[in-house]
């Protein structure tokens, strides 16, 4: 059932995608383009990318996002980068696979997906990894030898670069049933997750059932009772309008959650010099206006939310703290893992 689902899903992906590069919303003039070299030269050959993402158009992610493309057109002829928001081009894992085949080449991806491809990506999805937001993009953007050989270690297998993250901020609890004080309050009930093993130990800690879905599902999962509630930050919870069906908010904070940028390896490889400095530039930016926006669009998330009748409740910090640092050991189980963690928390 799962398997057909997946696969069906996948095919209308691809089909879309083809139906894209068909209306000629992709040109690959990437092979052989020695012509460019020494380039961005007008009139050079480049690739139009197209870049998966799930997230609505008013979220920071794309508004960065749409920014980076326009300055890497500008900079870098005969490149672009268009975003394909609301999983058009399909869901995350979807996208993931695109990326990997090269039937799209970018696409923004939670660190859950990245935890199933090699499994030492986890370490920066666990609770309490990073103290805050500038904790977590200094580590992730500001790469130090072991994180960037943790970026690259995707490029043998999937042809997938790791680029560099956004926050996800700080990710809390909603339900559909009432504000939650303890796990107690979570006996008998259902937790949308992210499809990954780190995602359900989190729910269970947090004392829920999990079930595995799309972020995209999610909605209907809610309003049809599929699921009691789920986690995420505020932006996601007022953009994909989850307060409607699931108004009772409640700060957990259970993990400063993260994005990843991927590429496919062929596609960055086939940038000459000045096209990949162009291209470096512009993310750098687009993470930094992402983080700046970031905080502004919370509080404009919890406003929103609100004014649509959803409750926010502060949680004691005790009431889940033993149970979420008691993954951390259940999850660190190689050295690598562990030289990660402890170079993130500074030991
Ligand atoms: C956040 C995150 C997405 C992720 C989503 C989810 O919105 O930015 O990348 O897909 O959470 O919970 O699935």
């Amino acid at each position: 059932m799962r398997i057909t689902k997946t696969s069906l899903l996948l095919s209308t992906a691809l089909a879309t995608s083809l139906a894209l590069a068909a209306c000629g919303g992709a040109s690959n003039g990437t092979e052989g383009d020695g012509e460019s070299e020494g380039g961005g030269a007008a009139g050079g050959e480049g690739t139009e990318m197209r870049l998966a993402l799930n997230q609505t158009e008013d979220h920071p992610s794309y508004i960065a996002l749409d920014n980076f493309g326009q300055t890497f057109a500008e900079g870098a002829p005969g490149w672009g980068i268009d975003v394909y928001p609301n999983e058009q081009l399909g869901a995350q894992a979807e996208a993931l696979q695109l990326v990997s085949d090269g039937s799209v080449e970018m696409a923004i991806v939670s660190g859950a997906q990245l935890e199933n491809l090699n499994e030492d990506f986890t370490v920066y999805n666990l609770p309490k990894v990073f103290e805050d937001v500038d904790h977590q993009m200094q580590v992730i953007n500001e790469p130090d030898e072991l994180t960037q050989d943790l970026f690259d270690s995707l490029e043998e297998g999937s042809k997938i670069t790791v680029l560099g993250g956004f926050t996800q901020g700080s990710r809390s609890v909603y339900t559909s049933f009432g504000p939650i004080e303890s796990a107690e309050d979570f006996a008998g009930k259902k937790m949308r997750v992210q499809e990954s093993p780190l995602n359900i130990s989190i729910a269970e800690a947090l004392g829920a059932s999990a079930t595995p879905m799309a972020y995209g599902e999610l909605y209907t999962g809610l309003q049809s009772k599929v699921v009691d509630s789920a986690e995420n930050n505020e932006v996601s919870y007022f953009t994909q309008k989850h307060y409607e069906v699931a108004p009772y908010w409640s700060y957990t904070n259970h993990v400063v959650g993260l994005d990843y940028l991927i590429i496919n390896s062929d596609v960055l490889s086939s940038m000459d010099d000045d096209v990949r400095a162009e291209f470096d530039a512009g993310w750098d930016a687009a993470w930094k206006e992402h983080t700046e926006l970031w905080n502004e669009a919370t509080q404009e998330a919890i406003d929103g939310a609100k004014e649509g009748g959803a409750t926010f409740t502060e949680v004691d910090d005790s009431a889940f703290e033993e149970a979420l640092t008691a993954i951390a050991d259940e999850y660190i189980s190689n050295d690598n893992q562990q030289a990660l963690y402890d170079q993130a928390r500074g030991n």
